[in-house]
């Protein structure tokens, strides 16, 4: 539960990191940062939104050690990802190692989270606030 209000927390952040990038492009004209963009809104925003709903509602699956592993393995891969990108698009490629490797990190992060849904998102699970019958 803890890691699904801390997943809604840092969504919420990521939103505001990510529209006022998207502002910030469109004043400049520089829309070079556009793929970063994108994903810190789709990586950031949209999906951590999603797992914070989903832990919030099944209680269970936010308080497992793969839940855990899937919190602290994807926001510490996703910010080195997204600024590995964030150089490579700007044309500097002295971060490149980043690029070469918390991409595959993120995606071990949905591999966790993943598990746990398939293990712990149950109708008998969801939070019981929810479930008055
Ligand atoms: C104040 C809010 C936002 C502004 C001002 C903004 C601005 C921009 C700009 C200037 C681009 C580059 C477009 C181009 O060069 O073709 C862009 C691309 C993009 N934005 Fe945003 N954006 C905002 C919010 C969002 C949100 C909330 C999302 C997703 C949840 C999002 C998803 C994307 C995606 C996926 C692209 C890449 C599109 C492509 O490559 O075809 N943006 N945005
Ligand atoms: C480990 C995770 C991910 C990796 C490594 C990844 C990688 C990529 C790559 C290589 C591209 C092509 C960029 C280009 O040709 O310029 C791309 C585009 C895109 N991805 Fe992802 N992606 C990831 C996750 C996601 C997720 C979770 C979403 C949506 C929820 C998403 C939405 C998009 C969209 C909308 C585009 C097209 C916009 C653009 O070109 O900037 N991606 N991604």
């Amino acid at each position: 539960m803890r890691v699904g209000i801390w997943f809604l927390k840092l969504a919420a952040f990521y939103f505001l990191v990510g529209v006022a990038m998207g502002l910030t492009m469109e004043i400049i004209g520089d829309h070079r940062l556009s793929g970063a963009h994108a994903h810190i809104n789709l990586i950031g925003w949209a999906s951590m939104a999603l797992f914070g709903i989903i832990y919030v509602l099944f209680p269970k699956a936010g308080e497992t050690k793969l839940a855990q592993l899937h919190f602290w393995l994807y926001n510490i891969s996703f910010p080195l990802f997204m600024l590995g990108l964030s150089f490579i698009l700007l044309g500097n490629e002295s971060l490149l190692i980043l690029l070469m490797v918390f991409p595959n990190f993120l995606v071990l992060a949905v591999v966790f989270f993943v598990l746990n849904v398939f293990l712990q998102v149950k109708v008998e699970h969801v939070n019981s606030f929810l479930n008055k019958n």
